[in-house]
């Protein structure tokens, strides 16, 4: 392991011009450069480098981050692959950490469960293609299921003998820890014949191109064990972060920015036979959100592929909210009835295939309202029933411009007036809200002065209930941590103004909604903050999806919200720029934050007031009613702390 000194030197020494500069030719715009996205197709460059910032960004297809990420994503190798190869170009020496015994023999460990998984690969394959019985069944299947030799060796594919314990002979002969080929799952329980018998073998493999599992198919349709078994999980193998042909596919999806999701093996083969590159399976699992992240790394255009029969319809539906709320471009493709991806593929031409997969995806949303206004009859009830249904999936989707949009279209398809779409829409995120934030607020114990019982998203909810305008409030507040963090907040004082605004938000950041401007504005709220919280600390420390919005964040103009876009006018112009205004700034930021997150409250506050009188819970009330008066003066109090400010 490289020692954090280490790496914090190559962090240093790393400049983007000069990273990125080895990879592309840059010209010089202003204060930055740019180029032609090597993440992405382009005649027009849109790739911008900002010496200023040590960061890159693309504007055509949204890949960003700093110097070792630009080594990473581009050559595609690890972190420590990437320190190394910078480590080299900049001659800094690393120093490697001493590992301990104990991680050593686990860090051997793990080697030999990859040397054996690729013994065994090797094994499969050389036994279908080099000998007699391997080719006249194994191979001899799949080829008359229509698969090429070069697709059918691009995929590995193997044969595990019918013997009951030839791998298990094979890998004794290699001096193989049997404990450890058992441990893999090839072996079966007791350990004494092999797993895989007379099938034909699907290696599954790392995007690395390691191999981490097995699936294999029965070929003889006389007895009645299942057509696949699968590696169980194991050390090396975790199948719901495993997507199957990543390693593949990975290429192709960054190029073409789009990545189809079939439910097989030989979907993925068959698409591939067909010059579909950009295509993956879940290997014997249903999706999970894990695979949805590891995608969109990649792109965040996922376009599924379904079977069409009433099965396939089914699977379209379900489990796509969960995709939904990963903020995806989502689309789907519905094949004919009776032809799954691999039947498809081979009953068309190439050509046709492209048309068909480019003509035929439709958007999620759009394709559901369509198969459920096919269902609904004229019968009230039953549309109410879909209406309820398809503002269940709006209602995941995070960006409330988007929602407003298929709530657009969605009352045109349905003609059930917009106003009522808005309206519901609202109820379902707010539930969104409450049961998210009630599962959150079971984990961890929090003493804050907002009521604790939330009501359930049934009552009736205001829809002016802010919910999509806080995103203002709540980015305006981490550009000004970002930014201006370390000045001070007057001259003459140590405060700066990340300390005043971490001090001033404690109570309300259980309210932050933008998951990324929540763990932000965390950060700098823990106590004894040792580490400088700028734009590179989130930028290396951040997840994916933090660094993503940081530089996004800081890369995108500046955004006022409604009621500051109507002062500016006479604000601005007599003020100077945000930017260099930091103390009113910050003071406004979060005055505007705070103001609407208690306003936020006292909204809430209110329906439990409303409830308790329509109930006549005279104890209710009167708690109700203290909590309506300490929220009021909060906000007196925070009025009177901020004076000059400017009412938002
Ligand atoms: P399918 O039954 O659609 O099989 O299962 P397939 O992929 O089209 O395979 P062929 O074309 O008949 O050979 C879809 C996926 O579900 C999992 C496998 O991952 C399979 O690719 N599956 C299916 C199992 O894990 N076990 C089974 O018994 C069946
Ligand atoms: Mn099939």
């Amino acid at each position: 392991m490289i020692k954090r000194t280490s790496i914090d030197a190559v962090i240093e020494a790393a400049k983007i011009e000069e990273v990125v500069g080895d990879y592309l030719r840059l010209k010089r715009r202003g204060a930055n450069l740019m180029g032609n996205c090597p993440f992405h197709n382009e005649k027009t460059p849109s790739f911008v480098v900002s010496p200023a910032k040590n960061i890159y960004k693309c504007f055509g297809c949204g890949k960003a981050g700093h110097p070792i990420q630009f080594v990473m994503d581009h050559d595609n190798i690890s972190f420590p692959d990437a320190i190394r190869q910078l480590a080299a170009k900049y001659r800094i020496t690393l120093e490697e950490i001493e590992q301990t015994d104990e991680a050593k023999s686990e860090a051997l460990r793990l080697d030999s469960l990859y040397l054996i998984n690729q013994f065994t690969a090797e094994y499969y394959e050389k036994q279908m293609w080099d000998t007699d019985y391997g080719r006249s069944i194994g191979l001899q299947y799949i080829k008359e299921r229509g698969f090429r030799e070069d697709v059918i060796r691009k995929f590995k594919i193997g044969y595990a003998p019918a013997g009951r314990t030839q791998l298990l002979e094979a890998c004794k002969a290699q001096k193989y820890a049997l404990e450890l080929v058992q441990s893999l799952g090839l072996s079966s329980k007791d350990g004494n014949r092999d797993f895989f018998q007379d099938r034909l073998i699907f290696p599954i493999q790392q995007t690395n191109g390691k191999y981490i599992a097995f699936a294999g198919r029965k070929m003889g349709k006389n007895d009645n064990s299942p057509k696949y078994i699968n590696s169980p999980e194991t050390e090396v193998y975790h199948k719901s972060k495993v997507l199957y042909g990543l390693n593949l596919a990975q290429q192709a999806i960054r190029k073409l920015d789009l990545v189809y999701i079939v439910e097989g093996y030989t979907d993925v083969m068959a698409l591939h036979q067909a010059g579909v590159e950009n295509v993956v399976a879940t290997s014997g699992t249903s999706l999970t959100q894990d695979h949805i992240k590891i995608l969109k790394r990649h792109t965040k255009r996922i376009h599924f592929i379904f079977d069409g029969d009433a099965a396939g319809i089914k699977a379209a539906l379900r489990g796509m909210d969960m995709v939904l709320s990963q903020d995806v471009d989502l689309k789907m493709i519905l094949l004919p009835e009776g032809e799954d991806p691999d039947s498809f593929s081979k009953s068309k031409s190439d050509e046709e295939l492209h048309l068909f997969l480019k003509d035929q995806a439709k958007d999620f949303i759009l394709f559901k309202t369509d198969l459920l206004l096919k269902e609904t009859a004229n019968d009230p009830l039953q549309k109410a029933e879909m209406v309820k249904s398809l503002v269940e999936s709006i209602a995941k989707i995070p960006d409330p411009i988007k929602r407003a949009v298929y709530i657009q279209q969605c009352s045109l398809l349905t003609h059930v007036d917009e106003a009522i779409l808005v309206g519901e829409t609202n109820k379902a995120v707010q539930k969104d809200i409450y049961v998210e934030r009630k599962a959150r607020s079971l984990e961890q114990e929090q003493d804050s002065f907002y009521p604790d019982e939330t009501p359930d998203g049934e009552r009736e909810v205001k829809a002016s209930s802010p919910i999509s305008r806080d995103e203002y409030q709540e980015k305006d507040l981490v550009r000004m941590l970002l930014t201006h963090n370390q000045k001070r907040l007057d001259p003459d004082e140590p405060l700066t103004v990340g300390q005043y605004i971490a001090d001033n938000i404690k109570d309300v950041v259980e309210f932050i909604q933008n998951e990324q401007c929540k763990w932000i504005v965390k950060q700098y709220t823990q106590e004894n903050q040792e580490k400088v919280l700028d734009l590179d600390y989130f930028i290396y420390e951040g997840t994916d999806e933090v660094k993503q919005f940081v530089i996004d964040l800081m890369t995108s103009p500046y955004e006022y919200s409604e009621n500051w876009e109507i002062k500016k006018e006479s604000f601005l112009q007599s003020q100077p720029k945000p930017e260099e205004n930091q103390v009113n700034d910050a003071k406004q930021a979060l005055y505007r934050f705070k103001a609407k997150k208690i306003g936020y409250l006292i909204d809430l506050n209110k329906l439990k007031i409303q409830e308790a009188i329509d109930n006549n819970q005279k104890e209710d009330l009167t708690v109700a009613i203290k909590v309506q008066q300490k929220l009021f003066d909060m906000r007196n109090e925070m009025l009177q702390d901020l004076g000059t400010v400017v009412i938002g």
